[in-house]
């Protein structure tokens, strides 16, 4: 009786750990923005070992560049190709949403892994009327492509979203989207649900650290130890912004009934420097927060509500070309010369590369894993 007890207690201990076998190290995934706005950057080939030397397994484009995409064929790294707003109202037609992936995704198949395609960015927070009544129908007309290609199980179709699209985030349980983009983001969320693709959105702890620094405890945006908080709602704690903020997302998506849709982060990072009124815009808070965030992704950290973190670090150069204050040309993990602008660090003192702890993690899931076939 008793034996047979702890038999059956055993196979189910062992059936576990098969059945997570897979998934367990697929949860979380790093990738790295690779913007191209600078006019000094490497050529392409050059920017493969970057990009494998901090662990990245994806990169995310803000076009679908034919240089970058036919360099990265046969190098494994996952791409997320981009379609303009620019071209929002052309691609919602169909017959031209067809010619564009089979010019821009097709043509690179299947040596080039591209498994995402990023129709607009930030759109409906940009206030044009053309684009956001536009987005939902390009998703479609991309996503009808894909079908009839027979690539949509291959390819998801998505938009990234600002995080200006919330009307608040605090604390996380009360997160909701502004009224004013309700319609659209019911629209994009049947879509995300019918399509089986993740909602993405841009993070950006720094700026809310940047706007009322007084206020803000630097280590709970630089994921440094701190005491935190307590959502009254939930009784969850909170001791860093950017889990906060994904909860709220999370929030918002759950009480407009669409539950379930996953949350991805199409970017976040910080700069290490700024203008004199850039508040936190330093190198060791750039350094912390990107080693932080990459530690947790390598850890297969989830938000107190139970979200992956599925995150694209926003960016792998410093571009020279982009508008604005200073910081917004030093988001870089890079140089344009190659040389990293700090050490990304994975534990005090010691700087390794994540993809070593990524390899040390898969190898004890194997250890496991033939473990228990061996006991079965
Ligand atoms: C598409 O998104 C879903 C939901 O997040 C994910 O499970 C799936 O792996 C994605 N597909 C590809 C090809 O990346």
């Amino acid at each position: 009786m008793e034996s047979l007890r702890i038999k059956s207690l055993f196979s189910s201990l062992v059936l576990f750990v098969l059945v997570s076998c897979p998934t367990l190290s697929s949860a979380a995934s790093l990738g790295i923005n690779y913007g191209q706005l600078g006019d000094n950057l490497p050529q392409p080939t050059d920017v493969i070992p970057l990009i494998n030397s901090i662990g990245a397994t994806k990169a995310k484009l803000y076009d679908a560049n034919p240089q970058i995409l036919s360099a990265f064929a046969n190098t494994g790294i996952e791409f997320m190709v981009a379609i303009g707003n620019n071209l929002l109202s052309s691609l919602s037609d169909p017959q031209q949403a067809l010619t564009w992936v089979k010019s821009n995704v097709q043509t690179y198949l299947p040596a080039t892994k591209i498994t995402g395609i990023m129709v607009g960015n930030e759109v409906l927070t940009l206030n044009n009327a053309e684009w956001s009544n536009n987005l939902v129908p390009a998703m479609k007309s991309v996503y009808a492509a894909l079908v009839s290609l027979g690539l949509d199980k291959s390819i998801n179709v998505t938009t990234a979203h600002s995080l200006d699209i919330m009307e608040s985030t605090y604390p996380p349980s009360a997160g909701a989207f502004k009224q004013d983009y309700k319609v659209y983001m019911q629209a994009i969320l049947s879509f995300h649900v019918q399509t089986g693709s993740p909602f993405y959105i841009n993070m950006y702890p720094f700026f809310a650290y940047k706007s009322s620094p007084s206020e803000i405890d630097i280590n709970y945006v630089l994921f440094e130890p701190n005491n935190g908080f307590v959502d009254p709602t939930t009784k969850l704690v909170y001791d860093n912004m950017l889990f906060a903020q994904i909860d709220a997302v999370y929030s918002a998506i759950t009480l407009l009934g669409y539950k379930g849709v996953s949350i991805c982060e199409s970017e976040t990072g910080w700069p290490s420097k700024g203008d004199a009124d850039e508040v936190g815009a330093t190198l060791d808070n750039a350094a912390k927060y990107n080693s932080n965030l990459i530690k947790m992704v390598a850890e297969n950290k989830v938000t107190p509500l139970g979200s992956d973190l599925d995150i694209y670090i926003f960016a792998l150069f410093n571009e020279d070309m982009k508008p604005g204050p200073t910081s917004e040309r030093n988001f870089g993990l890079f140089q344009p010369d190659k040389m990293p602008v700090y050490s990304v660090r994975l534990t005090d003192g010691i700087t390794v590369s994540s993809s070593a702890v990524k390899r040390y993690n898969s190898l004890i899931l194997l250890f496991f894993c033939i473990a228990s076939i061996a006991i079965l």
